[in-house]
């Protein structure tokens, strides 16, 4: 192949700098015409109908017996202002008529969902898909969820979950983007874009919903639901970061987190819900608690009955009652005694009527119902792009080269391969964890996949699933070894259960292969064939044995409906990996929580060989393990491609940069650049990381922070220019006086492939 040398310059802002910069206000959220709208309307409605609208209703509550069995009757009375888990044109329209005709004031309902990945389309989980490192892919992915989901009357979804996650030992990290609040922050607003469009009044919007806020994926040792405690500091500097960027992206909703934070429930939390939300960043928009956190601030233990749950909760600015029926039940009785004023009521339903009024549902309140009833049909095209987004959210985290050539990718001529494991051929688990509308009968498994491709070229595949997922049970080992005995190569695929391990009340306290897949990996590993294994998971797992006894490893998350396609195409090199991981993958689970931008301590263990336990005091005294590394096993951003990519010194447009002058805005960025060439044989894309480290401010700035990516794409030879800008956006913290801004300092920048590799250069932040 002729080798092209190009060089092109790609010159932009930091992605979210550029963003950020751009923003309107949020879509018919500030509109005074809707605002006098609303004004009129709470003028003719009696307490209880303002209460209304705060109540959300959920199936748990509906059914028989339940504390809203008569729900059609309350609808067509006007006292429900929202539902979830209603699907299908002709039931959101039917109850949307009781609301529209019957009841008194003609309110619409808002139908509610959690549409996480996609709504009739599955694309991959969402951690995944943030695994692409391309916040355009999730934008396109989102707006054709959104698309699915109205069509069916949803125009609410519960997502995107932004939380960052830096313990794998929690099982919604795989809701999430991962463990950085920089590119957190990209994939929020890219998720928000995608299911807002560009104005909440097309039919095809649907109103984002950003959670858990806040604070929930730092639960105390990975246990779902567990306290947590965050400083200030760090809540501003790591975890509110996403929600802030999503918020002025124009994300009309947020959604309240189950946790307490620093010892009260973010549910009824003042602090977040008030002062920060609403005080310092004007949030116009609705927020609803979790599913029946506003009830459960007295499991937590300052509520002593659902009475004072719903006044603290009113109170602290919590708008919506999801499933807690405590507003439902007491918001009015509360206003009637003095408890709570009446124009807190009021400020909550003027909000989510301004969602109704901004979403156009006053106007147009049905969705254009399908002729016959039934899931909406499947669109190719949406197929063809979930395909394209699973293959974009793989990482290779292992590609042997031991002297002939890698088994990555597999060769054309391949005659027979072994396929075992028992993720290999179940669609249910491919769909991951919320998966709306999809259905397992739409995947193609990677049983279903590799057998025609081999079909195709004359080889054949010889599949045993080789155990359970979870189980020891079903031990078909003897049946798995001689089908890897037979074959030129072994792909084993591995990993969790989709439903039971990931998501939501799945926190697990080892990380290993569960049941016994650990010991099939090493029976079929010791038949001396090379083996590719492929691992299915909502989170980091530990693959420490892996990594050392098996020359090829993909990393592959839930990849969604066309997981069998995408997986095929990339494991015979018709596409390259290009994913890079958002989540360090740690060695063993005692170095959790885990995660690249760590302080670095008055102990740090530079220069010590951290691979074996301290031999004298010089080596003990650091802040280490005794009995392992601290580094994880795969880094943050890394991920490998079939082609090799090199960086040239980093050049810098001056040596330093005035701090004073970046506050106020009267100096002069800095501009940093490389250039990146795919020296390999292959096209390739890559993700290019910019990464920072501030030494001699008021408070400790991590080791590197990420603050820049790029995803170019190269032809064999090519190169390019790549150039970040380091401005205010990028300098400034969270000083020791809660302000955000840039101080005087020695910086060090890094541009490279993974937070742990890069060329680097040192400028100076003079005051
Ligand atoms: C989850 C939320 C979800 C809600 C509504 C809760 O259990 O924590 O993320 O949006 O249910 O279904």
């Amino acid at each position: 192949m002729r080798l092209v040398r190009v060089l092109l310059l790609v010159v932009a802002p930091t992605f979210l700098s550029s963003i950020l910069q751009a923003q309107a206000p949020p879509p018919h959220l500030d509109d005074p015409i809707i605002e006098q709208r609303i004004t009129h309307l709470l003028g003719q409605m009696t307490l209880e109908e303002k209460v209304a609208q705060t109540v959300h209703l959920a199936d748990s509550s509906t059914g028989p017996g339940s504390a809203h069995s008569d729900y059609r009757e309350q609808i067509a009375q006007g006292h429900v202002g929202s539902f979830e888990n209603i699907t299908g044109a002709p039931e959101t329209n039917a109850l949307q008529k009781l609301a529209v005709e019957k009841s008194r004031l003609h309110i619409p309902l808002l139908f509610a969902l959690d549409v996480i990945h996609g709504y009739r389309t599955i694309f991959p989980v969402p951690l995944g898909m943030a695994s692409s490192w391309d916040p355009g892919l999730v934008e396109q992915a989102s707006r054709i969820a959104a698309k699915e989901a109205t069509s069916e009357g949803i125009r609410w979804t519960f997502s995107p979950m932004v939380d960052i996650a830096r313990d794998a030992r929690w099982g919604r990290m795989v809701e999430g983007a991962g463990e950085d609040p920089y590119l957190g922050s990209a994939m929020a607003v890219a998720y928000v874009r995608g299911y807002q469009g560009a104005r909440l009044d097309d039919p095809q919007s649907m109103l984002a919903c950003v959670k858990h806020f806040v604070g929930y994926g730092a639960a105390e040792a990975g246990r779902d639901y567990n306290s947590v405690d965050i400083s200030e500091h760090t809540l501003r500097q790591i975890y509110l970061p996403p929600f802030h960027a999503a918020v002025k992206a124009g994300g009309g909703s947020v959604m309240s987190a189950f946790n307490s934070l620093n010892g009260v429930p973010a549910t009824s939390n003042r602090f977040i819900l008030t002062h920060i939300l609403r005080e310092e960043w004007g949030f116009p928009g609705v927020v609803i608690s979790d599913y029946g956190s506003v009830a459960e601030t007295i499991a937590h233990g300052i509520a002593l009955d659902g009475k004072i749950a719903a006044r603290k909760a009113i109170l602290a600015g919590l708008d919506v009652d999801l499933e807690g029926n405590v507003y439902s039940r007491y918001l009015a009785e509360l206003v009637r005694s003095g408890a709570v004023p009446e124009s807190a009521v009021d400020q909550a339903a003027r909000r989510m009527l301004r969602i109704k009024f901004a979403l156009g549902l006053f106007d147009h309140p049905y969705t254009a119902a399908p002729a016959a009833s039934g899931k909406p049909r499947l669109d190719p095209a949406n197929v063809e792009f979930a395909r394209a987004v699973a293959e974009h959210s793989f990482v290779l985290l292992k590609n042997e080269d031991s002297g002939g050539s890698p088994p990555l990718p597999l060769s054309r001529d391949v005659r027979t391969i072994a396929l075992i494991g028992p993720l290999a051929d179940s669609a249910s688990d491919m769909l991951g964890p919320w998966r709306a509308r999809g259905d397992a009968a739409d995947v193609v498994t990677l049983r279903t996949a590799l057998t025609s491709r081999l079909q195709q070229s004359g080889g054949k595949v010889i599949y045993a699933k080789g155990t359970e997922i979870l189980t020891a049970e079903g031990n078909l080992f003897a049946e798995a070894v001689a089908a890897a005995k037979q074959a030129d190569v072994v792909i084993m695929a591995l990993g969790e259960d989709a439903l039971w391990m990931s998501a939501e009340a799945a926190s697990r306290a080892h990380l290993g292969l569960p049941g016994n897949q650990q010991q099939l990996l090493e029976a079929v590993a010791a038949t001396g064939k090379p083996v590719v294994l492929i691992v299915f998971s909502g989170r980091p797992l530990i693959l420490t044995w892996a990594a050392s006894h098996v020359p090829a490893i993909l990393q592959a998350w839930f990849p969604g409906m066309q997981a069998g396609p995408a997986l095929v195409r990339t494991l015979f090199g018709d596409v390259s990996p290009s994913a890079k991981l958002t989540v360090s993958i740690p060695r063993s689970v005692g170095q959790e929580p885990l995660y690249y931008n760590e302080l670095n301590t008055g102990r740090p263990a530079d220069g010590i060989d951290l691979s074996r336990p301290p031999r004298n005091d010089v080596e003990k005294y650091h802040s280490r393990y005794v009995d392992e590394p601290n580094a994880p096993l795969f880094p943050f951003g890394y991920g490998l491609s079939y082609t090799k990519f090199t960086y040239s010194p980093l050049e810098l447009s001056a040596s330093q940069v005035s701090a004073s002058g970046l506050n106020q805005k009267t100096a002069h960025p800095l501009h940093v650049s490389t250039t990146v060439r795919n020296a390999g044989p292959r096209p390739g894309e890559e993700v290019v990381e910019l990464y920072l480290r501030i030494r001699g401010t008021s408070v400790a700035f991590p080791v590197k922070q990420l603050e820049g990516f790029r995803k170019l794409t190269l032809a064999p030879g090519e190169s390019k220019r790549v150039e970040f800008t380091l401005g205010r956006d990028e300098l400034a913290f969270w000083n020791i006086d809660m302000q955000l801004l840039v101080e005087p300092a020695n910086t060090t920048v890094w541009i490279g492939p993974s937070s742990a590799e890069g060329e680097s250069a040192d400028f100076v932040i003079a005051q």
